[in-house]
């Protein structure tokens, strides 16, 4: 029964283990098949998702070729202008001009069509088109009658046509037209191609575009076109125009507005601009503007003035002007400057002054000198004169410059650092400075200049005590606003002062080269802005920013990073602080004190290379926006998840980071899937990190979804398994304690003894208290106690009863161990009862390991009754083979008490 029940254990044991190993097979294969099906999903996902944004793309990109198309054909039908504006899908099946409604009415876009006939235009319901688009076709011309169904048209745009000459009636019926465009045609202003009355329909004109008509030479301002040219302002025709207040109009050399612009009593605007069409002014003669006295505003930008070809009053005439942009002229230099404002230095109308760039960019470096700065006019407030090679400021400049002077702008110039810095406060009321470094851009030379000889002198009155003066800045005591962008600083900031009598609140100084802010700076009090981005800053003093007002700093695309996460030098922001700008700031492992920032409503950490975000947001309770996007991070901390949580409304940037995809990191991932202020919510610019392998997620919800349900099989299996191989061991200790239940008792008590070794027993033990041990089975009690033990003390031997408190079936086993032990030899009674007991196979077997184990010959058997050795068992049989054997004489011989008496003789010499 019981090797039945062992072999069906063992057998159920097997079946377990290869249905376990077989189950696990199934399962990686289940698993195997679900990543490739997986791998399969997202092969299948990816074109699916590939269409998916290729399909918006694609869309996009419909959208956009139509769009094109629409600017470029103007196909009505798939224009991307809202819905709300169309009003007709086709205006004219010929030219597909769209037709929508703008801010300025009924619009029809004709441009770029190709359209050389205008009479083949037809349009519908032309009455009502208050705006028509026809630039960039090919007409030349444009009969009698063709803008008389137009009768609302306000604004024209003819430019960039072939129209070469104007007629008579060529905008007959236009009387509504407040703008015309006629810009880059071919009419040369001259009598033929202007008549007399070929404005005179425009009565409503207000804003006309003639400039990019005339063919004059530009390229060279020294030489003056020919004096026969028959080139003029029309200004016969433009009399007419007495509503025009804007005149956009190309630049001839020496020729003046001439009588006809009288008539031009709305005229305020007058702009020559060489970048738009040729300008080359030639001699500005006194005449000039003679009349043109009306004008607020003039621009003669690139129009090639030139120092000593001017007279010092052509700008006298303005009285009016408020606005005077010369900028681009490189040869006026400072002193022709100087010149040419002569007319305008009392004006009390001139506000805005650009000068930018007049002066030639490859001159020698000039200074601001008094002369110049007296001859700006007074009421002067924005003054533009970037590019003008500056360098120093000579003595009694800022006290010389207009009063009311309070936007200066002094971009490109290459001031440097001088005592005239002093007094820089006398600018009253200077708010605005601008002192950016400029991307040279401009064209090159294309002459050496002529006028070298004259540069105005620089002299600075030095104070005369020769004391040298620690440097405390004082500032135009309402200068609010400084940029030094670009500006080619490089230099530390250390310890320096300000007059604290100053409203600086705004300093943009981006892009220098600062390498570090040791500090500290005095006087700052009303700073509030700060930009110090991409300045390659390397270091910060801990306390730089913290005794300040500031509300918004940005440090982004600075090298301080490595500084920043230094924990000894952690670095402290003023609690005034709402916006923080950190990003693209190489930091590897942030660590800052936040525990001031408890104003803060913006911190960007964008693309700082972080891999952990350990952030002490707890105080941080006015945070609305954090961005964490573009660093390495794979997950956050639950305390900063729990920050984020406890921030009413903190719209959060997670995208472009390397998410850990791992079963560990599922909390953080569920996390981030539910966060209701997510910046971009569709998660779309996510990196998975799984297994060190990263790659791009197109849909993070989806991998999520995988992710999760890939976690939850693995608990699945990981469970199964382990219950599995939990039962297989329990099984195979069963299993193992149950076949060797006698061997492991064994071991129990021998170990027991060998505890209790030192008790009296135990020594006696290993002295031998007993000569023998008899083992016997219940049936052959009589005999063993009585007949053998008997005769066996009586041939001197101390014999132990192994069986004597035995019951029939039980083992005791520690009386066992002990006789085995504390005897020399074990005497086994061998007799059908004895083979069929357990217990006396144990001893047996005991009896045969404590003799191998002690090499002792320790067994001894005694057929008592003969047994059928098939019963016997292989260790039995083994066992009787290899140990002394006896036989107890048969029944007839029992009353021989001479071989009797032999045979215990024989026996016990044996046992001794
Ligand atoms: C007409 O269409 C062109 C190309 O789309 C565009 O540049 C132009 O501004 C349009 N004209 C008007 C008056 O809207
Ligand atoms: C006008 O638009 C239609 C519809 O999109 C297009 O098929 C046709 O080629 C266009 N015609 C011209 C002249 O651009
Ligand atoms: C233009 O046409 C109108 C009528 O349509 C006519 O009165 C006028 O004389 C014509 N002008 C010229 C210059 O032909
Ligand atoms: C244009 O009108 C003016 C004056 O009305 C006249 O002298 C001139 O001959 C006309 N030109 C043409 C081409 O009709
Ligand atoms: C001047 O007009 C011509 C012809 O229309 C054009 O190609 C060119 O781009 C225009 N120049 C400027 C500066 O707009
Ligand atoms: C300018 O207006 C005056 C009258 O105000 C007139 O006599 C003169 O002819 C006009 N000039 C031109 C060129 O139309
Ligand atoms: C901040 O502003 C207050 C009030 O204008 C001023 O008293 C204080 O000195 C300023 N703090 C710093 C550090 O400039
Ligand atoms: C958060 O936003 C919701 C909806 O925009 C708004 O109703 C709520 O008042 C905001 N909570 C806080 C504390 O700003």
């Amino acid at each position: 029964m019981n090797p039945v029940f062992l072999a069906l254990t063992l057998q159920a044991i097997l079946l377990v283990l290869g249905a376990d190993t077989e189950l696990s097979g199934t399962q990686t294969d289940v698993y195997k098949n679900r990543i490739s099906d997986e791998r399969a999903g997202t092969e299948l996902l990816e074109p699916r998702s590939g269409i998916l944004p290729k399909g918006r793309f694609s869309e996009n990109s419909v959208r956009f070729v139509s769009s094109h198309t629409a600017s470029r054909r103007q196909h009505p039908a798939t224009t991307v202008r809202p819905k709300p504006d169309y009003l007709w899908k086709v205006s004219t099946p010929r030219y597909n001009c769209t037709r929508l409604n703008t801010r300025y009415g009924l619009t029809v876009n004709c441009s770029h069509r190709g359209i050389s006939d205008i009479s083949t235009l037809r349009l519908d319901r032309p009455e009502r088109i208050k705006q028509l688009d026809l630039t960039g076709n090919l007409i030349h011309n444009i009969p009698n009658g063709t803008w008389s169904p137009f009768v609302q048209l306000t604004r024209l745009g003819l430019g960039g046509n072939l129209l070469s000459q104007l007629e008579n009636d060529t905008f007959t019926g236009l009387g509504r037209l407040e703008v015309l465009h006629l810009d880059g045609n071919g009419l040369v202003m001259t009598r033929r191609n202007f008549p007399e009355d070929a404005f005179k329909p425009l009565l409503s004109l207000k804003s006309l575009y003639i400039y990019n008509n005339s063919v004059i030479n530009t390229n060279n301002v020294f030489s003056s076109a020919k004096d026969d040219d028959d080139q003029a302002y029309p200004d016969w025709a433009l009399a007419s125009l007495t509503s025009l207040e804007k005149l956009y109009i190309d630049g001839l050399p020496n020729r003046n507005f001439g009588m006809g612009f009288k008539n031009m009593t709305a005229l305020r605007y007058l702009s020559m601009n060489g970048y738009n069409g040729p300008c080359n002014l030639g001699q500005l003669d006194m005449g000039l503007f003679e009349n043109v006295r009306y004008l607020e505003s003039l621009t003669m930008k690139r129009c090639g003035i030139t120092i000593g070809k001017m007279h010092q009053l052509v700008l006298k005439p303005l009285k009016h002007l408020s606005q005077l942009d010369v900028s681009r002229n490189v040869d006026i230099n400072l002193d022709g400057l100087a010149t040419l404002l002569t007319g305008q230095v009392n004006s009390s109308r001139l506000k805005h002054l650009n000068v930018n760039m007049v002066v030639n960019p490859y001159s020698v470096s000039r200074c601001v000198s008094f002369q110049i700065a007296s001859s700006l006019p007074r009421s002067l407030e924005y003054l533009d004169a970037a590019l003008n090679n500056l360098e120093i400021v000579g003595s009694r400049v800022f006290q010389s410059l207009p009063k009311n002077l309070s936007y200066l702008n002094l971009n490109g110039n290459r001031f440097f650092f001088g005592s005239y810095l002093k007094d820089m406060w006398k600018m009253e009321n200077l708010k605005t400075l601008k002192l950016n470094g400029w991307i040279r851009g401009y064209d090159l030379p294309r002459y050496f200049q002529k006028d070298q000889k004259r540069v105005f002198s620089c002299d600075y009155d030095t104070d005369e005590d020769d004391a040298q003066e620690e440097i405390v800045f004082r500032l135009p005591p309402k200068l609010e606003h400084l940029e030094m962008n670009l500006a080619d600083l490089s230099l530390s900031i250390t310890n320096f002062s300000i007059d604290a009598n100053n409203s600086l609140k705004y300093i943009s100084a981006y892009g220098n080269n600062i390498p570090s802010l040791v500090g500290t700076i005095h006087g700052l009090h009303k700073l509030k802005y700060l930009d110090l981005s991409r300045n390659n800053i390397k270091s910060i003093s801990p306390d730089f920013f913290y005794h300040s007002n500031l509300t918004f700093l940005n440090l982004s695309g600075n090298a301080c990073g490595s500084y920043l996460y230094q924990e000894r030098q952690s670095l402290r922001f003023s609690d005034t602080l709402r916006f923080l700008d950190l990003s693209n700031v190489a930091v590897k492992i942030f660590k800052m004190d936040f525990s001031t920032l408890k104003n803060l409503h913006t911190l960007i950490l964008n693309n700082c290379n972080l891999e952990y975000f350990n952030a002490n947001l707890a105080q941080a309770n006015s945070l609305k926006h954090l961005d964490l996007s573009e660093n390495a991070l794979y997950t956050l901390d639950p305390h900063v998840l729990e920050a984020i949580m406890s921030i009413p409304n903190l719209t959060l940037n997670f995208s472009g980071n390397r998410v850990g995809c791992f079963c560990d990191n599922l909390h953080f991932i569920d996390w981030l899937v539910h966060y209701p202020h997510l910046m971009d919510k569709n998660l779309s610019q996510l990196w998975c990190d799984k297994d060190g392998l990263i790659t791009e997620v197109k849909d993070f919800r989806t991998q999520f979804l995988l992710l999760q349900r890939e976690c939850a099989s693995n608990l699945l299996l990981l469970s199964i398994c382990t219950s599995i191989c939990v039962s297989v061991l329990l099984l195979n200790f069963v299993f193992i304690g149950y076949r060797y239940r006698w061997k492991l008792r064994f071991w129990y008590y021998s170990a027991y003894f060998s505890v209790w070794s030192n008790d009296p027993q135990g020594d006696n033990c290993r002295e031998f208290g007993y000569d023998v041990n008899i083992t016997y089975s219940a049936e052959d009690e009589d005999f063993a106690e009585e007949t053998l033990a008997d005769a066996l003390t009586a041939h001197g031997l101390r014999v132990r009863i192994s069986g004597r408190d035995a019951r029939v079936g039980t083992c005791m086993f520690r009386d066992i161990v002990e006789a085995v032990q504390a005897c020399r030899r074990t005497l086994v009674v061998l007799s059908p009862g004895m083979v069929s007991s357990k217990w006396c196979q144990a001893t047996v077997n005991l009896a045969a390991q404590e003799a191998f184990n002690s090499g002792r010959s320790v067994l001894k058997f005694l057929v008592w009754q003969s047994v059928d050795p098939a019963r016997l068992g292989t260790s039995l049989l083994f066992l009787i083979q290899s140990s002394d054997i006896s036989f107890f004489p048969p029944e007839e011989s029992w009353q021989d008490g001479r071989a009797m008496e032999l045979f215990w003789r024989k026996l016990s010499r044996g046992l001794k």
